[in-house]
């Protein structure tokens, strides 16, 4: 063969070779034009290179220096191809794939709401105190949300403007339902089921037809305690509530009681904390009326008992300074994203 032949067949070669890297903008499309010229089996270029032995003695030295540079313009146009596909840019126009130096797509994780983060932590702080944690039903019927909590029946707690009737109950003319006012209910549902010695905290919702102002909303939480056994006193009461306050907003919290009334309770008071400069009130407490006893089968003169209901909103609020209740609600991922 003659060297012009062989020259001429590694020109065309190589012009066929820059064309098919070029248009190649995918990694699958440049192994492929890799193995079409520069397989080491059936590439063209080793179909050329076969040819070599066709070559004069003379024209060899010549004929092998053209094939060294073809096989070096092949495999830069394949390292440039490469490169293009690594830094996004086509040859063809400049059009990026994609831009590498764009920061990438973050992925943004949820994370737990700051009242159900208080309700984890006020759980916590109660099961150290020997405290269990049950649930109760948020739809509950009037035996357990006002009858067995000694509640009259012109308490005016019942009224039907204050509380969430459930109409379906009303129409099948079944025993009242309503959606829960207080999570006292679960003192009931609780002794009912368990006997003496009890110690439980019950952390959950309750719904009351209030206009939502920076204090109020028509749904809330309660963190509900009840201690039932021999010989319990408001002396363990006022310690459990002050472990428990001094463990939720820190060291230097005092407690106070205010002479109070609940059905529920004899004597009842009103539960102050002293924190940060300032008294504010939690919620109520005290020591289990004997007809509550009574209207679960326990004995009162066996056992007496200890029973509190705080609100969770509030001590969330005042631990971490929020002055409206609403901001709880209203799902602003700005607000909510702090806790
Ligand atoms: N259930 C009462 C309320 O919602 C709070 C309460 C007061 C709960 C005294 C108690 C208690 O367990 O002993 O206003």
């Amino acid at each position: 063969m003659a060297l012009v032949t062989f020259t001429q067949r590694l020109e065309d070669l190589k012009e066929s070779a820059n064309a098919d890297f070029q248009k190649a903008t995918t990694q699958a499309l440049v192994e492929e034009a890799r193995v079409k010229y520069l397989g080491a089996k059936n590439g063209l270029l080793k179909e050329v290179q076969k040819e070599l032995g066709k070559i004069s003695k003379e024209e060899k030295p010549l004929a092998g220096k053209a094939l060294n540079e073809t096989k070096q313009a092949l495999q830069k146009a394949l390292d440039e191809a490469e490169s293009q596909i690594r830094s996004g840019v086509t040859a063809a126009g400049d059009q990026p794939l994609f831009d590498p130096t764009l920061p990438g797509t973050s992925y943004t994780l949820g994370h737990i709401h700051p009242i159900t983060q208080t309700i984890s932590e006020l759980s916590d702080i109660m099961g150290r105190l020997g405290f269990s944690v049950v649930g109760g039903p948020e739809v509950e019927d009037e035996d357990h949300n006002f009858n067995a909590l000694n509640i009259p029946q012109e308490h005016p707690a019942r009224d039907p403007l204050d509380n969430f009737y459930l109409s379906f109950a009303q129409e099948t003319n079944k025993t009242p339902m309503l959606l829960r006012s207080q999570t006292s209910t679960v003192q009931i549902r609780v002794m009912e089921k368990t006997k003496p010695p009890i110690r439980i905290v019950s952390l959950g919702r309750v719904y009351r037809p209030d206009t939502a102002d920076a204090t109020h909303y028509p749904m809330f939480h309660q963190m509900e305690g009840l201690y039932v056994d021999e010989k319990v006193t408001m002396a363990d009461l006022k310690t459990v509530m002050h472990l428990f306050a001094k463990s939720y907003l820190g060291e230097g919290v005092k407690v106070r009681f205010r002479p109070s009334f609940f059905p529920f309770t004899e004597p009842s008071v009103e539960t102050d904390f002293y924190w940060n400069g300032k008294w504010v009130e939690y919620g109520g407490a005290g020591m289990v009326d004997p007809n509550v006893f009574r209207a679960v089968g326990y004995d009162p003169e066996e056992v007496t008992g200890f029973a509190f209901g705080l609100g969770v909103e509030r001590l969330c609020m005042r631990r971490h300074n929020v002055t409206d209740i609403r901001d709880l609600y209203q799902n602003d991922v700005q607000f909510l994203r702090q806790f």
